[in-house]
């Protein structure tokens, strides 16, 4: 069944008041749920109440507490209908329940995680719990009590403020709490368990005492400080830059093992997967810090943008977790650094949504229908939906942007609204008409925008002419040309940059560029010689750029730019054509050329001490094998990437050997660990340059030495990814493998590492790998962590062995698929959209993949979820 935008509706009740009482049990769990409705206006008397549910036992049904005769109620698969209701005066429907959360493995609901009870509900999993309008725009204030067995779940949580609790002299103790804030049905949490604690107090702006609380599993509290640390600073922050306090009396999150996705923004309740939560020097690498203080960071945003002002349907996903993501980068950019914050996201980008957006998965931020909600939390709805807003805070300058927030946050607290109405609050405070820019919103597919120069030395004029493309995508074959804000700068000879004024052909504010129509053509005057022109700047618009430009201007913007962002683009587009012609030659056999200015200029940024380590470290990271094969388009072949780019990497290596060395040996790490982001900095620099020089010693040596000699995660899983990716059978790697295996036994998530390691070892024998490392003890089945680390980035992150041109992965992977969808559909569906570039594969692997995909599809028992991933990506 499809649900379509154009059929919303709101409810014909409305929903007052929301009463939970659940019995805890492992198998038995009772819950009783009463609720006052009451009929909308201009309601048909004799319209029914229309609840829906999901594997639902349903024991009792009341109607102001006497039980409805059957005849006037329908209980279905996916629904409960009630008729026979007052017509205008409130009244209260109970229903009771009964669960079994021992046996909820699909993690959505209510169910049990390391001996813990507890509850996931976006998108809609409440309707798992008992038979509710579990729909986004109807809010209620709700009240939990909570009653379990005292000895094995001293620790009864909801959402709201605590209310109160006490023994009831069976063994049993109740507690009670109360959301004072009207929330939909997704954001609402229990949990219930036996866990450690780690408590602290922030003060807000205006005065309110706040306990927060982290729980985790006893033993492991000391690894909850930097999430706490975080969490205060994520409350600051949102203070200074938003304006936006936190309103209740607690704020509490629990980390738990089962998670299926990041984390869960619950009204005053955070739910996350601990791999967001716990860390500690000797566990967590700084790639794990960073994203713990980004996720926490989120989640406590969304109390605003998704909890305070939420959705109004699904359709608007985009509007709370687009907008949160950008202010979870914001956060970090100020956190951290912005330069090297704004690489990591535009890298992220363009591995992950840029396929996404040009593959048959792709839909518009916006979307306008859906067979399964599940498989639109996407990078497209979340990383793409932050670009558009960011293009909005671009295009309208910082004060702007920030008066139409504080209108949007004015303007609908408390309600469930649409991204027409978050747009409308930015154009009525700029005076702006942004129809053209929410096509953003509406069309899909990633546009291509096509740029050429050129100087007139008699006018002293740089014409810049552009035309935008935005390639057809499922369902959606004509495109209308897009607002795309383009940040420029004009470099002369000696670094200096040309002032922008008197532009004609397109609207200019500060230095951005406003492209609008299909073509335009822009001319700079007042140049006085011809510059290098450094083109969208900071990465100010989601697009594809072609734009031919000489080596020379490259590396003169590489080494000029006062942009960093632009310095480390022009980096990256230096070496992706040398990448291309690498794969092309390493195909034909042909011995593969490296560029000369690509090694000059890289080697440069690498030994320019004036520049941040972290900067440093990102210049060095050559684009990857997923954005050679975007670049290539199609009729890919995964070998020749990897082989061209390999080739490239020694010929680096070969050259910088001498900067390299240094810094491996003078940037030694011999001060205690810090977590900052300056430290994680000098680590990844040292580590990028000794991934280079162990390519160019072509033994194992420095990397054994490195692994020997850590004292910290990072450097630790990096020398154990370059012994294993470079060295996988010599016996240094053995050691050290099994070394780390016996260190980290006890820790599933340091054992995540290992296992994604080693399921990311380039070519065809990874396959054989993953099998054998699916039978290791240590491996679990149900835990979704140790899923995507070891199957997940299999066939994610390990382009040669996944792709292996006998369509054995493919296979492996479609056996899995089903084994996986019949405990977790949503897992399920998650790992298949690995698959989503088939279709740019050369011919023999994609014939393999399409008959893995259709091997799939022709299973006899499909979840919603893999069906409707699974159909698209054969049809689309
Ligand atoms: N709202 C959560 C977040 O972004 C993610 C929930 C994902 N839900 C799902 N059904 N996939 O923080
Ligand atoms: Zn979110």
């Amino acid at each position: 069944e499809i649900i379509h935008l154009e059929d919303y509706r709101p409810t014909d009740f409305v929903l007052e008041r929301v009463d939970l009482t659940f019995e805890l049990d492992p198998s038995e769990t009772k819950v009783e749920a009463r609720l006052i409705f009451h009929r909308r206006e201009g309601v048909d008397a004799r319209a029914p109440l229309v609840l829906d549910g999901d594997e639902l036992k349903m024991t009792s049904l009341l109607l102001d507490q006497d039980e409805i005769p059957s005849a006037n109620f329908d209980a279905a698969d996916h629904s409960l209908t009630i008729r026979g209701l007052p017509e205008t005066a409130p009244f209260e429907i109970t229903i009771t329940t009964e669960l079994s959360p021992q046996t909820n493995t699909k993690l959505m609901g209510l169910y049990r995680t390391s001996d813990v009870y507890c509850t996931q509900c976006e998108a809609e999993g409440f309707r798992r719990i008992t038979y509710f309008p579990d729909r986004p725009d109807v809010l209620a204030p709700y009240t939990v009590n909570i009653i379990a067995d005292k000895a094995t779940a001293p620790l009864l949580l909801s959402n709201g403020n605590y209310l109160g609790g006490a023994g009831m002299g069976d063994g049993r103790h109740f507690a009670a709490w109360f959301d004072p804030h009207p929330k939909p049905s997704y954001l609402f949490a229990l949990v219930a368990g036996d866990l450690g604690i780690v408590e602290d107090t922030y003060t807000t702006l205006s005065g309110r005492d706040v306990a927060l609380k982290i729980y985790v599993e006893h033993g492991k509290e000391a690894r909850a400080t930097y999430a706490m640390d975080a969490l205060k600073r994520s409350m600051k922050w949102d203070e200074d830059v938003f304006g936006r306090e936190y309103d209740l009396d607690i704020f509490m999150i629990v980390a738990v093992s089962d998670f299926n996705m990041g984390a869960m923004e619950n009204k005053g309740l955070n739910v996350f997967n601990d791999k967001y939560v716990l860390a500690d020097p000797e566990t967590a690498t700084d790639a794990d810090y960073a994203n713990i203080e980004a996720i926490i960071a989120h989640e406590y945003f969304h109390n605003w943008t998704g909890n305070r002002i939420t959705c109004r349907d699904w359709f608007q996903l985009c509007l709370k977790e687009g907008l949160t993501v950008y202010r979870d980068h914001e956060f970090s950019a100020d956190q951290r650094s912005r330069t090297v914050k704004r690489i990591a996201e535009v890298r992220h980008l363009r591995a992950e949504q840029f396929p996404e957006d040009a593959g048959p998965l792709a839909h518009p931020v916006r979307p306008v229908k859906y067979r399964e909600i599940n498989n639109f939390y996407t990078t497209t709805v979340y990383e793409k939906g932050s670009e558009v807003t960011r293009m909005i805070a671009t295009i309208l300058g910082a004060d702007l942007f920030k008066q139409g927030m504080d209108l949007y946050f004015d303007r609908h607290d408390g309600q469930a609204v649409t991204i027409e109405d978050f747009i409308a609050c930015f154009a009525e405070v700029s005076q702006r008409d942004l129809t053209q820019f929410s096509l953003w919103y509406h069309q899909a597919g990633t546009p291509l925008v096509t740029a050429s120069t050129s100087y007139d030395a008699g006018q002293q004029t740089l014409t810049l002419s552009l035309e935008q493309m935005v390639p057809p995508t499922p369902g959606q074959n004509i495109k209308e040309p897009m607002h795309i804000p383009l940040r420029v700068g004009l470099l002369l000879d000696d670094g200096a940059e040309v002032t922008i004024t008197g532009v004609t052909g397109a609207e200019v504010t500060g230095d951005v560029v406003h492209l609008v129509e299909r073509k335009q053509t822009v001319v700079f005057s007042n140049v006085p010689s011809r510059p290098a022109l450094s083109l969208n700047r900071g990465f100010s618009a989601p697009i594809n750029l072609h734009f031919e430009q000489s080596s020379e201007d490259r590396a003169h913007i590489a080494r000029f730019e006062s942009d960093l962002f632009a310095r480390w683009q022009a980096l990256n587009d230096l070496a992706l054509p040398n990448l291309v012609s690498a794969a092309a030659s390493a195909k034909a056999g042909l011995p593969v050329e490296c560029d000369a200015a690509l090694v000059e200029a890289l080697l440069a940024a690498a030994a320019d001490e004036a520049l941040e380590p972290a900067f440093r470290a990102q210049a060095l990271a050559l684009p990857s094998e997923a954005d050679i094969a975007r670049e290539i388009g199609g009729n890919n072949d995964p070998d020749a990437i990897h082989s061209g780019r390999q080739q490239i990497m020694t010929a680096i290596a070969a050259a910088g050997r001498q900067i390299f060395t240094t810094l491996v040996e003078r940037t030694a790490d011999t001060d205690a660990f810090s977590p900052d982001a300056a430290s994680a900095g000098k680590r990844a620099l040292r580590n990028a340059a000794l991934s280079y020089l162990v390519y160019a010693e072509n033994v194992p040596g420095r990397a054994v030495k490195a692994f020997d000699a850590a004292n910290n995660m990072t450097d630790l899983s990096q020398a154990l990814t370059i012994l294993a990716h470079r060295f996988p059978d010599a016996p240094e790697t053995t050691t050290a493998l099994a070394t780390f295996k016996q260190r980290f036994a006890e820790n599933g998530l340091v054992l995540d590492k290992w296992f994604t390691i080693q399921a990311t070892i380039p070519g065809s024998a990874a396959l054989a790998r993953v099998k054998m490392l699916m039978d290791d003890p240590l491996f679990n089945g149900n835990n979704p962590n140790r899923v995507r680390a070891l199957i997940g980035t299999y066939a994610f992150s390990n382009p040669t062995g996944f792709n292996r041109a006998d369509g054995e992965g493919y296979r492996f992977l479609a056996e899995q698929i089903l084994a996986i969808d019949a405990r977790n559909p949503q897992l399920a569906a998650r790992i298949l959209t690995a698959m989503r570039s088939w279709r740019s594969l050369e011919d023999g692997r994609a014939e393999h993949a399409r008959n893995a995909l259709r091997e799939i599809a022709a299973a006899p028992k499909l979840s919603p979820d893999v069906s409707d991933i699974v159909e698209r990506m054969l049809k689309g």
